[in-house]
This record gives C-alpha cells, sequence and structure tokens, in this order.
C-alpha cells in the first residue's frame, strides 16, 4: 500500500545522524546524477558521512533510472545482494528513490520486502523524514504523483569547481520512446530570480562553470508570469551570464523544435555562455520523427543547426540517435546517416531503442526489429560519427585553446586533464590544480579527446 505522509517542509533540523555511513549508487542520466548530489547533501546535512562499501554502510540508497537502460534487472539483483547483509545487519537501512521508484511504486516493497524507504522523482527532499519514519514505524512507500515546485536542495557537487542548476523539472512532451513525461510529469520552471540567486551562491562558493538543467530548456518558463510577461530562457542565459565570478555557461537539452533565434543571439551575446550545444536529433527520417512524435522533420533540423552555427562561429554540436526505433527501415536508417554526414556533430551519444512500458512505441511490437539489424546499424552509425568527430577534432591540431583543469588524470598521474569551452576533452602533462584556466597547444587529436601541453 502507498503511505503517503502529510507533506512538510524542513528548513533547518538538527543533524541526527551524526557519524553514520551512507552509500549511494546512482543509476542514469545526468538529472539522476545532479539529484544524487541532492540526496548526498541532505544526508550529510544530518550529519552522515560517505562510504564506498555497501556491505558496511548504515544506509544503502539507491538512486535509480528507468529511461534506457533495464534498470529493473539491475535494481532487483542489487537489492537481492544486500538482502543477506541486512540479514546480518536488520538495523541497517535501505532506500531506493529515483525515476524506477516511481514507476514501480508499491512493487518494490513487494518484490524486496526488506527496503526500508521507497521514494519517487518529486520528493527526494523528504528523504532524510522518510528514514526516520522507517527507523521509527517500519518501510514506507511515498511517491507523489506530481512535484509542487522544483525542489532545490543543497547539493554535495562532486567537483568543487563546477556545478549543475536546475531551472525546470518534467516535459511537456510526448516523443512516443520516452518515458520522463510519466515519471517525471509537466515541466515546472523554477523563477528566474531564484536560479540567479542559487548560481551567485554558487559563484561566491568557487563556482566557476554551470550547466543548466531541464528536459526542455527551451520552453522553460512557460509557466511563469512575471509581471505580465512570461519569463524566457533567452532572458535567464543573459542574466546568469551577468552573475560576477561565473566564466562557463552550458546548457541541456533544448528541443529542436523550439529552438529559436532569441537563443542563438543571446548565447553569442553572452560571454561566459560556451560555444557548446547538444542538440537531440532521434532520428534523421521525416517518417520516423512523425512516428517518435519529435515536431521537426531533418532539413527543419539541419535548419537549427545552421541557426545557431550563425550567431557562434566555432560551435561545437553534439546530438543523441536512437537506432532501431519501431518499423525502421534500411532507408529510414539511411537518412540518419546522411543528416549525421551533413551536420557534422563534433560527437553524438547513440542509443539502442528500448520499449519504456507504459510507451506509445513501446505498443508498436509488430515493428520490433530484429536485434541483429539494430546492431548492424548501431556500428555503422558509431563508426561513421567516430570518423567525423576524429576529423573535427583534427582540425584543432596546432591551436592553442583554453582548458577548465578537472584535475589529475584518472589513468596517469603525470598528466591532468580539463574541458575546453566546446566541451571536448583535453589531456597533458602538467599538475595544475583542479578549477584552474590553462592555455594548452593541441598537438594530437583522436575521436573523443584531445592531447597537448601547456602554452
Ligand atoms: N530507447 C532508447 N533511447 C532512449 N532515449 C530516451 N528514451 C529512449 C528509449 N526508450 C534517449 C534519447 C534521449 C536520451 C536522453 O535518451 O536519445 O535524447
Ligand atoms: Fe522525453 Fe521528448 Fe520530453 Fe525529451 S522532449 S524528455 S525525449 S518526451
Amino acid at each position: 500500500m502507498t503511505r503517503l505522509l502529510m507533506p512538510q517542509v524542513r528548513e533547518r533540523r538538527t543533524p541526527t545522524r551524526v557519524g553514520r555511513t551512507y552509500h549511494l549508487r546512482t543509476f542514469g542520466c545526468q538529472m539522476n546524477v545532479h539529484d544524487s548530489e541532492g540526496i548526498a547533501g541532505l544526508l550529510e546535512a544530518d550529519g552522515m558521512v560517505p562510504a564506498s562499501d555497501p556491505d558496511t554502510a548504515d544506509l544503502v540508497v539507491f538512486n535509480t533510472c528507468c529511461i534506457r537502460e533495464n534498470a529493473d534487472d539491475k535494481l532487483y539483483g542489487s537489492l537481492g545482494m544486500l538482502k543477506r547483509t541486512k540479514d546480518k545487519r536488520p538495523e541497517m537501512l535501505i532506500a531506493v528513490g529515483g525515476c524506477l521508484a516511481q514507476k514501480d511504486r508499491d512493487l518494490i516493497h513487494e518484490r524486496a520486502p526488506w527496503v526500508d524507504v521507497v521514494f519517487g522523482t518529486h520528493n527526494l527532499q523528504r528523504v532524510v523524514s522518510l528514514l526516520d519514519y522507517a527507523e521509527e514505524w517500519g518501510p514506507i512507500t511515498e511517491i507523489l504523483e506530481e512535484s509542487e515546485a522544483v525542489a532545490v536542495v543543497p547539493a554535495k557537487r562532486e567537483v568543487a569547481h563546477s556545478a549543475w542548476v536546475t531551472i525546470m523539472v518534467g516535459c511537456d512532451n510526448s516523443c512516443t520512446f520516452c518515458i520522463v513525461p510519466s515519471v517525471r510529469g509537466g515541466e515546472i520552471s523554477r523563477r528566474p530570480g531564484d536560479v540567479v540567486r542559487e548560481v551567485q551562491a554558487l559563484a561566491n562558493d568557487g563556482v566557476v562553470e554551470v550547466t543548466l538543467l531541464g528536459q526542455n530548456v527551451n520552453s522553460y518558463g512557460r509557466d511563469l508570469e512575471l509581471g505580465g510577461h512570461k519569463a524566457l530562457f533567452a532572458d535567464l542565459l543573459r542574466r546568469v551570464g551577468d552573475v560576477n565570478g561565473i566564466h562557463r555557461i552550458r546548457y541541456t537539452s533544448p528541443h529542436p523544435k523550439d529552438f529559436r533565434e532569441d537563443v542563438a543571439v543571446a548565447m553569442a551575446e553572452t560571454p561566459a555562455v560556451c560555444e557548446q550545444l547538444h542538440m537531440p536529433l532521434q532520428s534523421g527520417s521525416d517518417r520516423i520523427l512523425a512516428a517518435m512524435h519529435r515536431g521537426y522533420t531533418a532539413e527543419r533540423f539541419l535548419a537549427k543547426l545552421d541557426l545557431a552555427r550563425r550567431h557562434m562561429p566555432g560551435l561545437a554540436l553534439s546530438t543523441d540517435i536512437i537506432v532501431g526505433f519501431p518499423g525502421e527501415t534500411d532507408a529510414d536508417f539511411q537518412f540518419t546517416l546522411d543528416v549525421v554526414a551533413e551536420a557534422k556533430f563534433d560527437s553524438a551519444f547513440t542509443f539502442i531503442y528500448s520499449p519504456r512500458p507504459g510507451t506509445a512505441a513501446a505498443e508498436m511490437v509488430d515493428e520490433f526489429l530484429a536485434p541483429e539489424v539494430i546492431q548492424d546499424r548501431y556500428q555503422r552509425l558509431t563508426e561513421r560519427q567516430t570518423a567525423i568527430g576524429l576529423a573535427t577534432n583534427q582540425m584543432l591540431v596546432g591551436e592553442t585553446i583554453e582548458v577548465l583543469v578537472d584535475g589529475v588524470s584518472k589513468t596517469d598521474a603525470a598528466m591532468c586533464s580539463g574541458r575546453t569551452r566546446t566541451n571536448k576533452l583535453v589531456h597533458f602533462p602538467a599538475a595544475t590544480a583542479a578549477g584552474s584556466f590553462a592555455n594548452v597547444r593541441i598537438h594530437r587529436a583522436a575521436p573523443h579527446f584531445l592531447v597537448g601541453e601547456l602554452a
């Protein structure tokens, strides 16, 4: 049974779990990673400290995703393994949150009754109260239908100089492959003043780069009336651009059908906005785009790229592409390859279509493709894009580029790595501090990174 607690806001509370440990595992996309920063922030505000081993932690939290992967198997597998630990240490707490929890609701507790707390995508800010409840009364599932407002929680950032800022949650579109509208609900925008205040606070805390997050940032503010006029994404970009101390602004994701000139102009006129844009294509076939409910044709998509490039010289573009949408023919796939050739994306995230229960495309069972057909197309697409990515990166050899340093490379302690404004990964020999800027002369290009030395 889904039990609902009365919504309650606790702005401050005395930490009650000082020194107890938590292990947090995140599945899925950037939105989820950011949500996990919020969960970690709340747990640490309650006095908890992170632990790497789930078997000895006082609390294990899984923040789940159901957008692409078959997260069910992974989650229930991990929960099965944790059962043994819980049998030995019944006082440990297990919490499951996120998209899959929102979708599966009571099923999680039915399949894994040893889970203490199940929470969804709309109430992560209540995680500590839910743990309190579970400790006192026993297992609880709390799934809310929708958010009242965008929850803003003090995030624990993994990187000190770079932060994600949620500007809106949810999505009002109905792409037929996508589960987001059903698990994250309709669009709710944060007020621009609140966003700007958060960015200012981050800047005061040493952050120099922010990425504005939303499922469809171009419709930011449609739900807000501010003094008789709508808040617009272009205005928000300019206002964030005015915040002292923020040197780089990125955002993800725009929707090609809603991307308009005012945003391209605001990008060009706001010096901190990076020359980088992620524009999800999904397919190059007009027939498949219509079946996906995307609201644009390949030609209009390419026109949007032209518009963006016209205003932002040197713009780097990335995209998302789904291979094997139900009914995709060889001819449809060829259109995707054609658009990829013409668009010359710097990089692409390529996904194999995966039916998400409850979405319109998942009903098109008769048109599902054979896995080997999809695999073959997937390989051809990634090979094509890898070659294009390499060619675009090779054009940078010999140039000196500003890099924001992430820190020492994970694989080689003598190397640093960082990102260009165009979001390309650069490796170079140095011991430069994370969060500082370096000018790096590029001498080698690979499809997914560049190598250089301090200029
Ligand atoms: N199958 C495959 N890829 C998907 N995506 C979203 N839903 C699915 C699905 N059912 C991809 C889209 C989207 C990205 C975030 O994930 O390309 O842009
Ligand atoms: Fe999903 Fe489409 Fe909304 Fe993106 S725009 S979150 S793909 S429904």
